[in-house]
Order: structure tokens, then C-alpha cells, then sequence
């Protein structure tokens, strides 16, 4: 569980970074060629096949454990409140809120990318000066088709025509009720990391007071702070300024 759990977590930070590219101001340039990116290359390829495992090697374990614990103590500690966190009491609520999310999410965005018709986009960048100039795409190309680029030496133009993922993300954002539910569960997972993440290095054995504190740093202020919140803004941006 802890190694998983470890796993994750540094999946959610790189996701999280890779996806801040939704705030520039570009039309969707940079957001759309990670994409590309994160799909095609083949190393990440393997990392995401075993990140899917690890979800649901985590989650069902969990559940497991979860299972074993209730049967072995059927009756209820009397006393809960002073010897333990909210969090540590709930992990597998707020774990099995986190994989309904997960299974939504993938849904929402995962699933349209690699299995429905997207529409394209065309950008034209300026090599001497930088600018971008975003132009729908009327045809529907080939889906096997991530990215085409093309090269204008001429003109010092770079054409890239690429899979419109930024708009499937624009898009979904517009609905009020999607962007509540991914802000309600980005408190999923503050709560569960607020406790998972240190909780990991007790598990391995990993507890010295030097590095405890750090430890305990990095949970509140990265994984229970930090990250939610940089989650929760996009779906806000997205319905609030686009
Ligand atoms: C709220 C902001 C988020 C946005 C805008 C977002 C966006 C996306 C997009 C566009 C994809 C599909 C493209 C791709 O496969 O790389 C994706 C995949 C995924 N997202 Fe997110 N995401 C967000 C938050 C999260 C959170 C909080 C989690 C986990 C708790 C998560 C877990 C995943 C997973 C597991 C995948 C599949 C990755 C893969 O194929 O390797 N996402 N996300």
C-alpha cells in the first residue's frame, strides 16, 4: 500500500505540472502537444499502464485491508476522537471517493481521447517572433492522426494541426455541476493525503526524527494544500474565465 500510494502521489505532482499548461494563454498549444507527448512516447506509455495497475492494486488492497479490519474488530473502538485523526479514521472512504473521481475523470477525458472523435486544430507559430495564430480545423482528420507538423522555412513558420484535448477540456468545465464534483473531491484528496502521504514512511519503516518533521511538511503543505488546490483551479478557470 505504501509504495503504491508513493507512486501516486508523485503521479499527482508531474499531473499536475503537466496540466498547469491549461493556464497559458496560447489556445491550447502547449496543453495539446504534452498531450500528444504523454501519449505516444513510448516510456511514459509503460509508466501509465503501470500507474492503471497501481490504481486499482491500491484501491482493492485497500478495501481488502479495510474488510479484514472491520472482521477482526466488529465492534467499534468507544473512544476514536482523541487517539486519531479524521483522515486516518476514513481513509477508505475518502480512498473509495477518490477512485469513483478517477473512474469519472478518465471517463471524461481519457476515454474521449483515445476512443471518440475529436475535433482537430490548427496552429501556426512564428519562429522569429513566437506568435501563435489558433485556427479550427473544418476537416476531420484520420483519429489515428495525433499531430501533424509541417515546416515553412520561407515564412519561418512551424504548422502543427493536432487532436483538440484543450477543448474537450474547455468544454467539459462549462457544466457547473462537473466543476462542483471536482472541487468536492479535491477535498478527497487533501484528506487522504494529509494522512497517506507520511504515513507511508511509518510503514516502511522510515521514522527518525530528523526527517519525521519533513515528512509531516510535506503532506499538509504539498499533498493536503497545495496540490487540491492547484487541481481545484482548473475546472474553476474553465467556467469562470473561458
Ligand atoms: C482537476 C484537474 C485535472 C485535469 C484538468 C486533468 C486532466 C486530465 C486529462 C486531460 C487527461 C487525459 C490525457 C492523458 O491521458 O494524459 C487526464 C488523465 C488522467 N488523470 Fe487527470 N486531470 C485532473 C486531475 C486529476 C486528479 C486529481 C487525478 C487523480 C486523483 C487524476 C488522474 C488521472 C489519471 C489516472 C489519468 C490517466 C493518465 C494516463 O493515461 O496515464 N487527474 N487528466
Amino acid at each position: 500500500m505504501s509504495l503504491t500510494g508513493l507512486f501516486l502521489c508523485t503521479f499527482l505532482v508531474v499531473h499536475l505540472i503537466g496540466n498547469l499548461q491549461l493556464f497559458y494563454n496560447d489556445g491550447g498549444y502547449s496543453f495539446n502537444k504534452y498531450a500528444v507527448f504523454m501519449t505516444s512516447f513510448p516510456l511514459i506509455k509503460i509508466i501509465s499502464y503501470g500507474n492503471y495497475f497501481f490504481i486499482l492494486f491500491h484501491a482493492f488492497w485497500g478495501l481488502y485491508l479495510e474488510f479484514q479490519n472491520r472482521k477482526a474488530r466488529p465492534v467499534a473502538y468507544v473512544v476514536t476522537k482523541n487517539s486519531s485523526s479524521f483522515s486516518s479514521r476514513n481513509m477508505a472512504v475518502l480512498g473509495t471517493i477518490l477512485l469513483v473521481y478517477i473512474v469519472v475523470h478518465m471517463g471524461d477525458f481519457w476515454y474521449k481521447y483515445h476512443n471518440e472523435t475529436l475535433p482537430f486544430v490548427q496552429y501556426t507559430e512564428n519562429l522569429l517572433t513566437g506568435e501563435v495564430v489558433t485556427t479550427e480545423m473544418p476537416e476531420t482528420y484520420s483519429q489515428e492522426t495525433k499531430m501533424v507538423e509541417t515546416y515553412n522555412q520561407a515564412e519561418s513558420t512551424k504548422t502543427v494541426i493536432v487532436k483538440d484535448l484543450y477543448k474537450v477540456v474547455s468544454v467539459s468545465f462549462q457544466n457547473i455541476l462537473l466543476v462542483i464534483f471536482y472541487v468536492l473531491a479535491m477535498f478527497s484528496v487533501s484528506f487522504h493525503l494529509v494522512h497517506g502521504f507520511q504515513s507511508a514512511f511509518q510503514s516502511l519503516g522510515i521514522n527518525h526524527p530528523k526527517y519525521n518533521p519533513l515528512f509531516k511538511f510535506l503532506s499538509v503543505w504539498l499533498f493536503a494544500i497545495l496540490i487540491p488546490i492547484g487541481y481545484a483551479a482548473m475546472p474553476i478557470y474553465f467556467y469562470f474565465f473561458k
